[in-house]
């Protein structure tokens, strides 16, 4: 870790106030659809009514002779370019346009392309779509029955909707703690869909050149590089004629990292047509054909001693992926990182078994604020650790502490292999308890069942893994997980960052020049960040599942390191002394045991271009790549109280206290608002969020109506706390946080209301929790009282 830079620079630790809001908060950002091209067509998507359906036929002559239509794309004519299929995150195949059947409600059927917006959606009505409804599957359960339809029936081999088996752990070693157990817990649970909505939905324009073959596309997503490369693989254009620009993003939250066959379509549909071409998607199109989150169907069983002593862990889940295998996930691991499910806890054994099935609903299974499944385990742990401690008659967070990973024990290595880098969970977990007053808040529960009123108490206590991660384990279809920061420093000593990841909203042009800050002593507003674009910034996998921080986070102190080394020998030769002999005190070099004796790094810039010793090659700039030695475990504990109306089944949060621990913070103020966003995120999936589908396949959740999302109004306030344990083997000791939140809260609400519900009886409700659902879980528990 680098030496403290002075106050005065404000690098690393500071609330430096967000550089990119200067444009926001005007109005002056610049998002796909601000975008206005020359010659510029708009095109929009036909979308099936039918979850399952054979197509005997499209006929588009009617829309195509609508004044203002150029052309109505069809799978037939996507085909005749080999580009009716497109190859997944996770190595299946997905239809761009459909040619032989639909396998979802809202999937893609054809597209008009016309001189304006509204022309090209009112022409979609005029395309004349002969299907065959077939029947339907939308769940797995539903799918892995001997007579169900195969959904994926033009793969070769797929004679039945199951996709993989993926196992984790020692069967033999768990196997053998469960024999040995005094108390086995079981639960069975489901994470429901959910979907990141982002506040600006997904969109393209695609500008393909005819003459030059150059192909600029504006596109929403968070991985630009790894799109180019996907680009340059399924259209067989070279990938030096292809830029692919992320502009301002409304956020993604994992939702903007797939293909989406309109980005596909939009490129074919400028190439033939020699226009740029606009798409963008409105929201219930987002709804209902991008990428959702979860949806996995859990049992999991914990063997321990009376004492409460953990011994081992058992899960298995039925993943629903949907129609097309697409979850955006590390390709050697089937679940994403889900075997994290052994969470903050000494368990010597454990087995996680998985199975993935095709639905006919949407594909996707995105990191959702989230890394990679982690947020499935989190609640899976921290639900069954509840409902564990009140069958052994122990106080949920005695149990926990009792069976913390002490913070002597790390590097960690858990019972499904991964290494822990650093934790203090008992801290974490004190300072929650301490927050939020636990032991009164007992008594006063205590008091209020006395008066027949519901009260509970919910603890969450997550470990999250982000910073997808080193070459050995990760890849995405094959493309390592690495990332790169290329920085520049003008004569004048202001600089320039180019880093691989795409900010949505986090705050990276502010938070990656700090890390400049810190190690050059350049002023943060003296570095401009720049990133999006493959044309201006090095190659790397994005931003998602809170891997920035320690993947360009650490590629930015890197490179600054390189070129401070250099720095060092130019100040040497200004100030006539050997390179052993200079002390770096940020901005200044500095004459060891003269410290009236020095040049600052902009003094050391400008020489750098005017005034640099004979055989030393000009100027200051350097790029480095990071390939992270391991993940990054930041971690925390989540209390929650709430007061459940037994008459309404009406749940209100009284308090809501996060104490989280990500390592060094770069910027407190940004990440604090990291942990709120993340916070309320996790509320809206405990409280109220629901994608779901009917008998027939149609989606219930296409609006804002329907879909429920947290407002001010409902979202309980939020206090915080931190602790700081750094990340050993990052170079400033930052883990990541923007997951964090949504990972870890879920279950410390949902155990809270449980807590209050316990002594009814109740012993699960699935999220979200509605106020009916918890209703009818107080009704059925009295019936059988
Ligand atoms: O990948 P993503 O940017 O979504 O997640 P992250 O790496 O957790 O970072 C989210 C934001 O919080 C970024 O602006 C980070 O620079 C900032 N952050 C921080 O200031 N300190 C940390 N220890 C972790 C993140």
């Amino acid at each position: 870790m680098s030496t403290q830079a002075p106050e005065e620079i404000r690098g690393v630790g500071h609330s430096v106030k967000r550089k990119e809001d200067a444009r926001f908060i005007r109005g002056k950002g610049t998002y796909i659809d601000d975008i206005h091209l020359p010659g510029m067509l708009h095109m929009a998507i036909l979308r099936s009514p039918f979850a399952h359906a054979t197509i005997n036929g499209v006929d588009t002559s009617r829309a195509a002779a609508v004044p203002g239509v150029i052309a109505v794309v069809t799978g037939e004519l996507m085909a005749q370019h080999n580009l009716a299929w497109m190859p997944t995150l996770s190595g299946d195949t997905e239809a761009v346009l459909a040619t032989d059947k639909v396998r979802f409600q809202g999937q893609e059927v054809a597209a008009v392309v016309a001189t304006d917006p509204y022309i090209a959606r009112d022409a979609l009505d005029l395309i004349d779509v002969d299907y065959d409804p077939l029947g339907v599957v939308v769940s797995p359960q539903q799918a892995m029955v001997d007579d169900a339809p195969v959904i994926r029936d033009e793969k070769e081999g797929q004679t039945d909707n199951h996709i993989y088996h993926w196992e984790s752990g020692d069967k033999d070693a768990t196997d053998a703690a469960f024999a040995s157990a005094d108390k086995i817990v079981s639960l069975d649970t489901f994470y429901p869909r959910s979907h990141p909505s982002p506040l600006e939905t997904c969109g393209c324009i695609a500008d393909v050149d005819g003459a030059t073959g150059q192909a600029t596309i504006y596109m929403t997503t968070q991985a630009p590089h790894l799109i180019r490369t996907v680009f340059a693989l399924v259209a067989g254009l070279p990938e030096e004629n292809i830029r692919i620009v992320s502009p301002d993003l409304g956020g993604g939250f994992g939702n903007k990292v797939p293909v989406y066959p309109g980005y596909v379509v939009a490129t074919a549909a400028s190439l033939l047509l020699g226009h740029p071409v606009k798409w963008i998607e409105d929201r219930s199109e987002n709804l209902i054909s991008t990428g959702f989150a979860r949806d996995f169907h859990m049992h999991g069983e914990m063997a321990l001693r009376s004492d409460g002593t953990m011994l081992g862990l058992r899960t298995s889940l039925l993943a629903d992926e949907g129609a097309f295998h697409a979850d955006a996930q590390p390709s050697k691991f089937k679940v994403g990182l889900f075997h994290i499910v052994t969470g903050s806890y000494t368990l010597p054994a454990a087995h996680v078994e998985a199975d993935g099935y095709y639905t006919n609903k949407a594909p996707g299974g995105v990191a959702y604020r989230c890394s990679f499944r982690v947020t499935e385990a989190s609640y899976l742990i921290e639900r069954l650790v509840q409902n564990a401690a009140y069958e052994l008659g122990m106080d949920p967070a005695d149990l926990r502490k009792k069976n913390f990973i002490p913070p002597d024990a790390f590097p960690y290595e858990s019972a499904t292999g991964f290494v822990y880098d650093s934790g203090d969970y008992h801290g974490a977990m004190d300072k929650a308890l301490q927050m939020i007053g636990y032991d009164e808040l007992r008594k006063e529960q205590e008091a209020k069942r006395a008066e027949g009123k519901l009260w509970g108490i919910g603890l969450a206590s997550f470990t999250e893994v982000v910073g997808a991660g080193p070459h050995k384990d990760y890849d995405i279809i094959g493309v390592k997980m690495n990332d790169g920061a290329e920085l520049r420093i003008h004569p004048t000593g202001k600089a320039i960052l180019k880093i691989s990841s795409k900010t949505q909203g986090q705050g990276h042009e502010t938070t990656f020049a700090q890390i400049v800050a810190e190690e050059l002593g350049i002023q943060p507003e003296d570095v401009k960040v720049q990133h999006g674009d493959t044309d201006n910034t090095p190659y790397g996998l994005g931003t998602y599942a809170s891997r920035s921080t320690p993947t360009v986070g650490a590629a930015t102190a890197m490179v600054s390191r390189k070129i401070a080394e250099k720095a060092r020998r130019i100040a040497a030769h200004l100030l006539e002394v050997s390179e052993e002999d200079v002390e770096f005190t940020r901005p200044n070099f500095s004459v060891k045991g003269a410290p009236d004796k020095a040049v600052t790094i902009q003094d050391v810039a400008f020489a750098a271009y005017t005034n640099f010793p004979d055989g030393m090659e000009a100027g200051l700039e350097g790029s480095f790549y990071y390939d992270p030695p391991n993940l990054t475990f930041p971690f925390g504990t989540y209390a929650v109280a709430v007061e459940v109306d037994p008459e309404t089944g009406v749940w209100k949060v009284q308090r809501m206290v996060a104490v989280d621990d990500c390592g060094v913070r770069i910027n407190p103020m940004i990440v604090e608002g990291q942990i709120h966003g993340g916070l309320t995120e996790g509320y809206g999936i405990a409280a109220m969020e629901l994608i779901t589908f009917d008998e027939a396949g149609n989606c219930i959740g296409t609006n804002f109506v329907d879909y429920l999302l947290p407002t001010a109004v409902e979202t309980p306030r939020f206090e915080l706390g931190e602790t700081v344990t750094p990340s050993p083997h990052h170079p400033i000791g930052a883990k990541g946080v923007g997951e964090s939140a949504t990972v870890g809260s879920p279950a410390a609400y949902v155990n809270a209301v449980i807590d209050a519900l316990w002594p009814l009886g109740v012993r699960n409700i699935d999220m979200p929790l509605t106020s009916a659902k918890v209703w009818e879980a107080i009704e059925a528990a009295k019936a059988t009282a």
